[in-house]
This record gives structure tokens, C-alpha cells and sequence, in this order.
């Protein structure tokens, strides 16, 4: 039996929903075709949106969405995606593929779809391949409501009012596809694009410098040392897979190393947080400035006889159980990490739907991230519990991982078991609480090679789970890699 005691009283800052965000790019079959098939397309859309998948994305109640990248926000040029769509030029994605695109959506279409969606955008600038004065005219463009040439030309383009943006980044992984730059000389762009995000609105612009990938702590330190009074927040960027840059593992055929060694991956993202968190401390022990993971997520080989620029994989319960592992990480370290993107929200990597054609499955992912929103905004609840752990390629995996938060009277706890071979038997004590009623839903699969398909959409979904409530005490059965959701109502 895993015991585990909830502290009702004992809370430990909110978490932000900001964790809860996700990200789009102009990568594979993510925005053409998954989210934007245009106005004059078979497939029900709204101003080219499609229906089917904006309306399960509403479901997520996603706080926040990256654009345009990744890689392709250094080689994106705003201007291209603005105007009339049989006049905007074309372009070659040189980092995804290769292929033509048109530009048909733009800075508008973005800004559509995030209404629709009901989510803040937070939009990446051009510092590898832009300039200066184009990513202040962008910022100028989208936000000032007064007389200007800008304004003027947004609203011939059919926006009156400007729109409202809080997220900013400047760059994308500089160190890699955004310039190939040595930490020094991104700090001294940095200072000066900064310089010029203006603010228009009545919301200053949060100020997102581009960080470090993975465990490059020269990168941190250089830019904590050099403009920490400069940015609001700095990125992160960790993928989780089992094997290497050159081999990552297939998505769906995995054995039983390959799951462990993939838990053991997603870890490594607290390694990456604390170490980099640390080195901020020193320099910014008011932690003034923000970690915004603003991509993260598993990354596995493209499914065989996709093109292998469109970083296209499928998703099963070992996507999801890590998805948990990784919030739980998020949810400890919230008083550093204020924001974190998923990559990407349709048919790239790690997604929540896949589409082909007019049809659409919801991913493993997708259902956790459903069942998981109760999170968003909550006060992290102290947890006394101690896992039994393994070790794996040197890193310890807990077998369990249990956070807990509490929201307008509300209890929300989610648990995931990483063994492939044990079931748990849980149970958690809530102290310094009554409740007066528990529900709860469980995503297991009876193979963890389950996926969904277009054949069979629904092998992987939740599932209510039985739970005992007794003498103030919740207990139940976690499945062998399985993730669990309480909602647990307090009197
Ligand atoms: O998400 C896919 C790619 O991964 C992004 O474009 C890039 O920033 C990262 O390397």
C-alpha cells in the first residue's frame, strides 16, 4: 500500500496555469491541415479554422499558445503573412521539409484562432534572421490602438482594435537553428531587441529571453550575469526520449527498456530545472525572473513513411504517463516556472489530436491534459509521501508521483504509476480537510502499445476508477502505467 498525506492546510503557492500551455508551428501537418484548412475547404471550419478540432481543443481550456516556432520563428518574416492571401509570398520551410509555405496564415489568422480558442497568445520574434526594426514594427502592428501607419495598415487588414499581447520571445533556441550564437552575443542582441518591444496596450509585454536547451548551464549563466533586470522570463527547452538525437525510439514499438529508460529521460527535466533554477537564484534570489519551459514533451522517431521533416509520431499511455511525471515536475518548481508549452498541439511530436483528412483522434495526451486542468491556478498542497523508487540509466524514477492542489473548495489529485509490472494500491489521508464527495477517472490501457487511430479512436481513453472514502481517508487502484485524477469536493 502507497500512503500518502494531503495537507489541506499546508499550501505551497499557486500553480500556474500558465503550465498548462501549448505550442504551434509551422512544422509538418501542425497548422495546414491540423488546425487552419482554410475558409473555402470541405472540412467545417470557421474564417479556415477546422470546427472539429478547435472545439476539442476548447475543452482543454488552453491558458496560452506559442507561434510561430520553434525554428521557424528565426526564419519567419511577419510581413509575409499579412494582407490579402493571393498576394502574400511564398516561401521555402527550409527547417521542416522543405516544403512551399504560403504564408495564408499569418499574424490575423493566429489572433483568430487563439479567440477562438480562448487562450492569451504568446508570440516568438525573429533575432536569428530578422531585424531590429521588424520586430518592433510586429509588436507595433498587432498592439497600438492609436493613429499610425502601422495601426492603419492593420486595420485595412481588417482588425479595427488592437489586439492584446502579454507573451513575447525573442528568438528561439539561439544557441541552435535561431543562429548558431554564443551565449555573449545573443545577451548583447537580446539588450538591444528588447529595447525596441514597446509597449502600447495597457498590459506591459512579458519580456521572454531565449534560453538554454537541455543542461547547457554556461548559456543561463551567461545571460543571468548579463541582463537579468532585462528579461521577465527565460526559456527552457527539454525533450524527453529513450534513446539519442540520432536514434530517439519508435513512438508506438517500445519494450520494456525502452519505457524505463524513457521515465528516466522525462526526470531528467527536474535535473534541468533545479540546476538551472540554481544558478538563477544566485543571481536573482527574488526570483523576479521566470522559467517558461516553452517546449517540452516526448520526441520520437516519425512514423515509418512519413516525412521525416514533419516530425510526425503517435501517442499511447507512455506519452501520457510522462505528460504527468514532467506537470508534477512543473507543479514543484512553481515558484520558478511560470509557463510551459507542450510541443506541439496537432500531428508534431507529442499531440493532443492527430488528423488526416476530415477525420481526428484524440491523443492519450490530449485526455490527460483534460483530465489534469482541475491544476490550473490551484494551490499546491503539501504531500507527504515517499515513493519507492528504481534506478535507471543512473537516474532515480519514483514509481509513483502524487501532487496535489486545491481550488475554490476543490481538491484536485493526480497520480501515476511508472511500473510496467505492478499495480498500487493507494491511499491518501487528507488532513486538515473534511470532503463530502470524491470523483475520479483513470487512463490505463490493457497494452501499452495502444494508440489511437483513425481505425480505432477510442482504444486509449479515460475511464471512471473506483475509490473508497472512509474516515477521512481515499483509497484506490493505480494500474501498472497509469495516470489518475481525483476531484475531491471539500465540505
Ligand atoms: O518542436 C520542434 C523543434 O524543436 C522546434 O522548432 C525547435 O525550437 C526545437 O528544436
Amino acid at each position: 500500500m502507497e500512503k500518502a498525506i494531503i495537507n489541506a492546510k499546508r499550501k505551497k503557492g499557486k500553480i500556474s496555469r500558465y503550465i498548462y500551455g501549448q505550442f504551434a508551428e509551422h512544422l509538418g501537418r501542425c497548422i495546414y491541415e491540423g488546425l487552419y484548412v482554410g475558409e473555402d475547404s470541405e472540412i467545417p471550419n470557421i474564417n479556415g479554422m477546422r470546427c472539429d478540432v478547435v472545439n476539442a481543443l476548447k475543452e482543454l481550456e488552453i491558458p496560452v499558445l506559442r507561434w510561430p516556432g520553434g525554428c521557424f520563428a528565426d526564419d519567419y518574416h511577419w510581413r509575409d503573412g499579412i494582407g490579402p492571401k493571393e498576394s502574400r509570398p511564398y516561401m521555402v520551410n527550409t527547417n521542416w521539409g522543405g516544403v512551399v509555405e504560403n504564408n495564408h496564415f499569418g499574424t490575423h489568422e493566429f489572433f483568430e484562432l487563439c479567440e477562438q480558442l480562448g487562450t492569451e497568445p504568446y508570440i516568438a520574434g525573429n533575432v536569428g534572421s530578422g531585424t531590429v526594426q521588424e520586430m518592433r514594427d510586429w509588436i507595433e502592428y498587432m498592439t497600438f490602438g492609436g493613429d499610425s501607419p502601422l495601426a492603419n495598415e492593420r486595420r485595412k487588414n481588417g482588425r479595427e482594435e488592437p489586439w492584446k499581447l502579454k507573451w513575447f520571445g525573442v528568438g528561439n533556441e539561439n544557441w541552435g537553428c535561431g543562429g548558431n550564437m554564443r551565449p555573449e552575443y545573443y545577451s548583447d542582441l537580446y539588450r538591444r531587441y528588447q529595447t525596441f518591444i514597446r509597449n502600447y496596450g495597457d498590459e506591459p509585454i512579458f519580456k521572454i529571453a531565449g534560453g538554454p536547451g537541455d543542461f547547457n548551464y554556461h548559456w543561463t549563466e551567461v545571460l543571468m550575469r548579463e541582463q537579468k533586470n532585462l528579461m521577465d522570463g527565460m526559456s527552457l527547452h527539454y525533450y524527453t526520449f529513450p534513446g539519442d538525437w540520432n536514434e530517439k525510439g519508435d513512438s508506438v514499438v517500445f519494450d520494456d527498456d525502452d519505457w524505463y529508460r524513457t521515465m528516466a529521460k522525462a526526470m531528467k527535466m527536474e535535473t534541468a530545472i533545479k540546476n538551472h533554477t540554481a544558478i538563477m537564484d544566485s543571481y536573482d534570489p527574488e526570483k523576479k525572473v521566470s522559467l517558461i519551459v516553452d517546449e517540452w514533451g516526448t520526441w520520437f522517431d516519425v512514423l515509418p513513411g512519413t516525412n521525416p521533416g514533419f516530425l510526425y509520431q503517435q501517442n499511447t499511455i507512455r506519452d501520457a504517463v510522462i505528460a504527468m511525471l514532467t506537470l508534477h515536475i512543473f507543479h514543484a518548481h512553481n515558484d520558478r516556472v511560470l509557463m510551459a508549452n507542450i510541443a506541439q498541439m496537432v500531428n508534431v511530436l507529442q499531440a493532443m489530436i492527430l488528423t488526416e483528412g476530415e477525420k481526428m483522434v484524440l491523443t492519450p495526451t490530449y485526455h490527460l491534459f483534460r483530465m489534469m486542468k482541475g491544476h490550473m491556478d490551484g494551490e499546491l498542497l503539501d504531500v507527504d509521501h515517499t515513493s519507492a523508487a528504481y534506478d535507471c540509466i543512473g537516474v532515480s524514477v519514483p514509481e509513483v508521483s502524487i501532487s496535489a492542489s486545491e481550488k475554490d473548495g476543490v481538491m484536485t489529485v493526480s497520480a501515476v504509476n511508472t511500473r510496467l509490472d505492478s499495480d498500487k494500491d493507494i491511499e491518501l489521508e487528507i488532513r486538515d480537510a473534511d470532503f463530502k464527495s470524491v470523483s475520479a477517472e483513470l487512463l490505463a490501457s490493457s497494452d501499452v502499445h495502444n494508440c489511437n487511430t483513425f481505425d480505432e479512436p477510442e482504444k486509449v481513453k479515460p475511464a471512471l476508477l473506483h475509490t473508497a472514502a472512509e474516515n477521512g481517508k481515499i483509497s484506490f487502484k493505480l494500474p501498472a502505467a497509469s495516470a489518475a485524477v481525483l476531484t475531491v469536493t471539500l465540505s
